[in-house]
């Protein structure tokens, strides 16, 4: 039976109750983070506490614990729930207020969630084995703070539908001027001539953690040119190769777009170097 965290306590999930008056439910006011754990070893640990921290600052909400205090209590849900592979989802949300008005109520206390979940595998760098993505397009209809991990992910979860109704399991998005952001659950990189490029952050995108470990794992390790900076439609839509990356795909190649073939079709050699590079580093982070 798994065990879950709510408000420092660890209890069945069927114990684990909130006030539907928590901000989280009312107004999707929170924070999270998703960290991937492979046999005990988590993937980019402090990176994911530090975004959120920087999250919860956006917020304007007081991060209940510590560092030390968040680090212990993610290695003792692992303990509590077995799994070689296994995720920790994290939430902090506002918390609950007497009455449902729009602006803070500085004297609620934080609502603290964590659960974890079986994610599959670590990814393997076998071309056989990729799990390759058909993606779908859309213009980027979400908020203007896509830097936030917010909780209110109706503008993802909408995008992420679409690729489904679609056949597809992911959506690439562009901005107005059709310039590649990210996916609904993913940052996205391309290949042209061996040069690897993914947009730069700023609030179109999340600072992906898979994406910053995978940056500079490529600047250390390789010999890849290596760019961040605007990519336009034209140049995802005729790149040698297109990655998806995420906590839980690491780096994921993209064979179809819109039913198009990403160049021939197949998973490609330079995200086969990519993914064994960041197989080989990653717990290192
Ligand atoms: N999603 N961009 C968006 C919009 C995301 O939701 C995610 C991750 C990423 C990749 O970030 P990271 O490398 O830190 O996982 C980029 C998580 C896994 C989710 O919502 O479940």
């Amino acid at each position: 039976m798994s065990i879950v965290f709510l408000n420092n306590e660890f209890v069945a999930p069927e114990n684990a109750l909130i006030s539907p008056m928590d901000r989280g439910f009312l107004f999707g006011e929170g924070i999270y983070e998703v960290i991937p754990c492979y046999r005990n070893k988590f993937i980019g640990l402090q990176a994911h506490l530090n975004r959120l921290s920087d999250g919860l600052n956006a917020l304007d909400i007081k991060s209940p614990y510590s560092d030390d205090k968040w680090q212990s209590l993610c290695h003792q849900l692992i303990e509590q729930n077995n799994g070689d592979n296994l995720a920790i989802y994290i939430q902090v949300t506002r918390g609950s207020s007497p009455v449902r008005h729009h602006a803070f109520n500085q004297d609620s206390t934080p609502t603290i969630y964590a659960f974890t979940f079986e994610i599959p595998t670590a990814p393997i760098a076998e071309k056989k084995q990729a799990g390759a993505y058909k993606v779908s397009t859309h213009q980027d209809l979400r908020w203007q703070r896509c830097h936030i991990k917010s909780t209110s992910l109706l503008g993802n979860v909408l995008h992420f539908q679409h690729g489904i109704n679609e056949g597809n399991k992911e959506t690439i998005l562009f901005n107005k001027n059709n310039e590649l952001t990210e996916a609904s659950a993913s940052n996205v990189f391309v290949v042209k001539n061996n040069t690897i490029i993914t947009p730069p952050l700023d609030h179109q995108i999340l600072p992906g953690i898979t994406r910053h470990i995978l940056l500079d794992i490529l600047r250390k390790h390789s010999n890849y040119i290596v760019q961040e900076r605007r990519v336009t439609h034209h140049e995802v839509l005729n790149a040698d190769e297109v990655w998806l990356t995420s906590s839980t795909k690491e780096v994921a190649p993209v064979i179809a777009i819109d039913n198009t073939p990403v160049a021939s079709g197949k998973v490609g050699d330079i995200w086969l170097a990519a993914q064994t590079l960041f197989s080989q580093y990653k717990n290192q982070y």
